[in-house]
């Protein structure tokens, strides 16, 4: 019997506004061996998504609505891996996974938890599994072909634009023949947005002001505004909606350190004026059609038409600072880590 040894982050505090390396442990233990009906991942990447923010809960109690995670217990994770060991009648030694994982390089699993496990699809990069052909990629693709309702010739504005969910949304809206804003945090991001995401235009919001500069490249204001941000963004957004204006609730990223969360947006009246609608985008909901996105995506992907923008942290003991970078606004497109274990260590 192979002999492994499963090094693991473990939750040691929680944070109680910036998530700091205190907030997490390592711990390095015997590796566990699937029961019936479970099976063995070896890690090989993680994904980072500011959701997880959630998961370490606030206070000493975690939330287990949104997947809290006791102190002690290992930190939560989306993750591609390479089963291992199995006695689940689905998955085999050798298969690519994707799906509910730990900060750890081995996990067992039934294949059932928060976010379930797939196989990988035939031709894709398993980063991508992470990416657009992940949860990330399903938010982005159903928020905007279907919450959206986008229509070409429309404009289309979206915040944390060039991050994970908005790197490929606004290539998704730009692609429909939207014209697209998209806000974010560095003259880099927007320099990649424009350059080579090839939006219309893109504001930096540490540099300048974010309604001023709408107001000169949209002066009759917006069709939809794909929301990551929760907070004075949106209230701007709402003051320029369109008639029959959209918003699509997808994150609130900056509101997620904040305990208790601040007030919400003001002006949501704005929409009884315009008819317009703001509507919540839950990713898993889509789950259910993930071969039907697959369909569509993974051509343009292997072709090149959709750009998978990656962020690579390297090995395992990276994964705080991987969270911790994402929640400072450095990572530009997808957070990934990819893990260091040789198999069967
Ligand atoms: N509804 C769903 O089912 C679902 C599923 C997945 C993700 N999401 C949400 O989608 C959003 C994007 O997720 P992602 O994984 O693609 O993350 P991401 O955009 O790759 O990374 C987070 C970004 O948020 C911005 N940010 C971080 N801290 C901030 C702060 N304090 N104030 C303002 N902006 C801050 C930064 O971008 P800038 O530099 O551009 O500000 C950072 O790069 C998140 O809110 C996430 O929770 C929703």
């Amino acid at each position: 019997m192979v002999k492994r040894t499963n090094r693991r982050w473990v939750i040691a505090s929680r944070p109680t506004g910036d998530i700091v390396p205190e907030n997490f442990r390592w711990v390095e233990e015997p590796a566990p061996t699937p029961g019936e009906g479970q099976f063995l991942v070896h890690n090989l990447w993680f994904s980072f998504d500011p959701t997880q923010r959630y998961m370490l809960g606030w206070g000493n109690v975690p939330d287990s609505e949104s997947g809290g995670i006791p102190i002690g217990d290992v930190m939560s994770t989306i993750a591609v891996g390479e089963v291992v060991e199995s006695r689940h009648p689905g998955f085999q030694p050798g298969d690519l996974v994707h799906g509910h994982m730990g900060w750890e390089d081995y996990t067992v699993t039934d294949g059932q938890a928060f976010t379930p496990t797939f196989r990988i699809p035939k031709g894709a990069s398993p980063s991508w599994a992470l990416g657009a052909l992940g949860i990330t990629g399903i938010v982005a693709y159903f928020g905007v072909y279907e919450t959206a309702r986008a229509k070409p010739g429309e404009t289309f504005v979206l915040s944390s634009a060039a991050g994970g969910v908005g790197s490929l949304a606004a290539q998704y809206a730009k692609g429909l023949g939207l014209r697209v804003i998209g806000i974010t945090g560095s003259a880099a991001k927007c320099q990649w947005l424009t350059e080579e995401a090839g939006i219309d235009a893109a504001i930096n919001y540490r540099t300048e002001d974010i309604g001023k500069r709408l107001t000169e490249l949209s002066p009759d204001g917006i069709d939809i505004y794909f929301d990551n941000d929760g907070g004075s963004v949106l209230d701007l957004m709402l003051e320029r909606l369109r008639p029959n204006g959209r918003v699509v609730l997808c994150g609130a990223t900056p509101r997620y350190r904040a305990n208790p969360p601040p007030a919400g947006p003001s002006n949501y009246l704005a929409l009884v004026m315009i008819n317009g609608r703001m509507e919540g985008l839950l990713g898993r909901d889509f789950i259910p059609r993930y071969d039907e996105m697959v369909r569509v995506v993974l051509p343009m992907l292997q072709s090149g038409r959709l750009k998978s923008k990656e962020d690579v942290l390297e090995g395992l003991r990276n994964a705080p600072t991987a969270m911790i970078r994402q929640f400072r606004g450095e990572n530009l497109g997808k957070q990934l880590l990819r893990l260091d274990a040789p198999l069967s260590t």
